[in-house]
């Protein structure tokens, strides 16, 4: 049988897409008269997904060399479409509960040095738990950002996107691999101490402000090499891949967090899409649940009608709605099992007086990959952040 392909250039399209088919596809002898075509599909350059693989196995081999001259990953080579549908089953491992959580992994410099402590999951215990959480991470700006400003407390990017997962991590272990280069040779030209992790030191407390002046620039995605030590040497960082509307409360135990950041959520602007906000009453009960008292909310957006449900999710009454507005909308989230006025009980909004010296508002405003795009395209950005209130008196 003989296949009558016309090469045309949809089939063409098709061999670039897969080149490898179309060997195997056109070897058959009755394609003979088109050798001369099989060697050009056989010549073709590998295609965007084979430079992607080949690019970050290439970036992997370095990284692990731990040479001076590793690079900063190359964003093109992990970007992904935009949205992931979080309601899908991805394949996701997650812990049973927090103690199961190998957290050793992700912050080998805290490790306890006693290697009898294991958690019940069978992980090395670390000198101190994960305290501030960026959900929905993307390419991580934030996370390296904050890891200066607070090298002692243990910060978790969560991402779904699993390109974009692979870019953070890549993202953390070139930061920790330049400036641990960049300490030795610091220690070596100079004899005054450079900044360090040091884990045994008490974590920073939800309410303390943290120390604006250990807050150097951090190195951007784009930007080449550390030459300066950094505080913490970003060993204080890590990222996992997860969805953080299924599976928060099994990777933090009640209380544990002092800070949680969402910035820039993906805004589903319809309304039959709502449901895929990262803001709503069931997820702000899972927040207060895994934020200890007096720890802040904070979230960043630059659009306005997702700052007007934040606040309306947050806030006990919202400053955009008028009463009976408000009434209506209570009226159908109750008969939706959508209810959240007892959750709002728990939060309150935090001043902008307050906020001014806070060294993590001008990080998640200026140094996410998505603030900096809404900086260069001149957009607005609302900033809401919200204190996590005392537990109430629950009635005897
Ligand atoms: C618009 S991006 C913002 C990224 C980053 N925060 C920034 O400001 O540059 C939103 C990110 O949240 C992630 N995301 C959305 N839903 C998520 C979920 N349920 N769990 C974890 N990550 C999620 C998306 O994959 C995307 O990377």
């Amino acid at each position: 049988m003989s296949l009558a392909l016309p090469l045309r250039r949809p089939h063409v399209f098709f061999f670039r897409k897969a080149n490898l088919a179309a060997v195997a596809l056109l070897s058959r002898p009755a394609l003979d008269s088109r050798k001369s075509f099989l060697v050009y599909a056989m010549t073709f350059p590998p295609n965007k997904r084979q430079r992607r693989e080949e690019y970050r196995q290439a970036q992997t081999q370095a990284t692990q060399k731990e040479s001076a001259e590793i690079q900063m990953p190359k964003k093109r080579f992990y970007r992904q479409r935009a949205h992931a549908n979080p309601f899908s089953d991805h394949k996701l491992d997650y812990p049973l509960s927090p103690a199961h959580m190998d957290w050793a992994s992700h912050f080998p410099a805290f490790v306890d040095p006693d290697e009898n402590k294991k958690n019940e999951g069978g992980f090395r215990q670390r000198v101190k738990d994960v305290e501030v959480v960026d959900i929905g991470c993307g390419f991580g700006g934030l996370l390296a950002g904050l890891a200066p400003v607070l090298p002692d407390t243990l910060i978790v990017g969560m991402e779904i996107r699993i390109s974009v997962l692979e870019y953070v991590t890549g993202r953390i272990q070139v930061l920790r691999a330049q400036s641990e280069q960049a300490q030795k040779t610091s220690s070596s030209t100079t004899s005054s101490p450079a900044p360090a992790p040091a884990p045994a030191q008490a974590s920073s407390s939800a309410t303390s402000p943290p120390p604006a002046a250990a807050a150097p620039q951090s190195p951007s995605a784009s930007s080449t090499t550390i030459t300066a030590p950094v505080p913490g040497g970003y060993q204080n960082v890590s990222a996992l891949r997860t969805n953080t509307m299924k599976f928060l409360p099994n990777f933090f135990a009640r209380e544990q967090l002092s800070k949680i950041f969402i910035c820039f959520p993906d805004p589903h602007f319809k309304a039959r899409k709502h449901k895929a906000r990262i803001v709503s009453p069931a997820l702000n009960a899972e927040y207060a649940y895994v934020l200890r008292p007096g720890g802040l909310l904070y979230t960043i957006t630059d659009v306005e009608d997702y700052h007007n449900w934040i606040l309306k999710h947050f806030e006990k009454s919202s400053p955009v709605e008028d009463a009976a507005a408000a009434e209506k909308q209570e009226a159908s989230d109750e008969r939706e099992g959508n209810s959240d006025t007892g959750v709002k009980e728990l939060w309150e909004r935090v001043s902008d007086e307050e906020l001014k010296d806070d060294p993590c508002v001008r990080i998640m405003s200026e140094e996410t990959e998505e603030s900096k795009k809404v900086t260069r395209n001149k957009g607005n950005k609302y900033v809401a952040v919200f204190r996590r209130k005392a537990n109430p008196q629950w009635p005897a």
